[in-house]
């Protein structure tokens, strides 16, 4: 099984590790497009093999697609991250010529593969390469909802003090600051509502903290996070490869699936060896469907900055 990775920045470069410590797939090409960057963070990566103990060959190019041939899954993180400030809306105009050409490149060598979009504001880019490739939609994934939740259950396992192994919860909607949806009520602690233990005054501190939780991590670094979403690209590669069918929140296309169309959206999504298996439709209650129909005027209007 074969993986691309363009960007072979922060969260590229961690996705790679990750990919190769754990076995995902057999062989991991890392691209970018500064000179010899990606052929260094390969070399890295691969003389950890025989401490760390992988056997995944792991490569690195400088802009040559031609090495990416074949691809099971191409993941996008080339862009700019954000800094210190800045939303992850600030970023498209940049990332929008960078993300839509770089699909296009990749498919002249796989035309087969699927797309996991990381660069932001991921929702837009993910609805861009939706639209630019023309690709069924099981073939385009956004990367957000995994990073988003599993920050959720973070805050909670603090607040609850238990392990995060033992805490459920996720995150859909917009991947955004004020866009994202952390459902506090479906959340659980090995089973049982967190409500059971937590009150709703701090429940909502637990959403709110997840909501801020990229700009709190870019404001002590100094730029935007790279083990959790690195790691996150990884479990979502891991369930299309292995084809594991995990329910992850992706951002994908919607077509009348919770209230929604004609936008890519964070939804709890089956991700398989098709990529998007099926979307699954959790039961919101009014506030949640009123504040997923908000996030989505949000993204909506985003996406129509992209067409201007
Ligand atoms: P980074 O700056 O460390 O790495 C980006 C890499 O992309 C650089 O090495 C750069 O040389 C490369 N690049 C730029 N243009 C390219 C092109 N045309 N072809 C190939 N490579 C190119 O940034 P980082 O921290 O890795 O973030 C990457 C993107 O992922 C950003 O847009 C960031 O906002 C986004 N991000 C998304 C997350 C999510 O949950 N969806 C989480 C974290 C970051």
């Amino acid at each position: 099984m074969k993986v691309t990775i363009v960007g072979a920045g922060n969260v590229g470069a961690t996705c790679a590790d990750v990919i190769s410590y754990r076995g995902i797939a057999s062989e991991v090409v890392l691209l970018d497009i500064k000179e010899g960057f990606a052929e260094g963070k390969a070399m890295d990566i691969m003389q950890c093999a025989t401490t760390t103990g992988f056997n995944t060959r792991v490569s690195g190019v400088t802009n040559d697609y031609a090495k990416t041939a074949d691809s099971d899954v191409v993941v996008i993180t080339s862009g700019i991250p954000r800094k210190p400030g800045m939303t992850r809306e600030e970023l498209i105009g940049i990332n929008a010529g960078i993300v839509k050409s770089v699909a296009e490149n990749v498919l002249k060598h796989s035309p087969n593969t699927i797309i996991v979009v990381v660069s932001n504001p991921m929702d837009t880019m993910t609805y861009l390469t939706l639209k630019a490739t023309g690709l069924p939609k099981n073939r385009i994934i956004g990367m957000g909802g995994a990073l988003d939740s599993s920050r959720f259950k973070y805050y909670l396992s603090k607040v609850l003090d238990k392990p995060s192994n033992d805490v459920q919860g996720m995150v859909i909607g917009g991947h955004g600051d004020t866009t994202m949806i952390p459902l506090t009520r479906l959340a659980s602690y090995n089973g049982s509502p967190v409500s059971n233990f937590l009150s709703q005054e701090v429940l909502d501190k637990v959403a709110a903290d997840t909501m801020v939780g990229g700009a709190t991590l870019t404001g002590l670094l100094g730029t935007s996070a790279w083990y959790a979403p690195g790691a996150s690209v990884a479990y979502l590669v891991d369930s299309i490869l292995n084809d594991q069918k995990k329910m992850i929140a992706c951002s994908v296309l919607l077509e009348g699936e919770y209230g929604q169309e004609d936008i890519c959206m964070g939804v709890p999504c089956i991700i398989g060896k098709n990529g998007l298996e099926e979307i699954v439709d959790i039961k919101l209650d009014e506030k949640e469907k009123a504040l997923f129909a908000k996030s989505a005027d949000a993204v909506r209007a985003m996406n129509g900055d992209l067409k201007s």
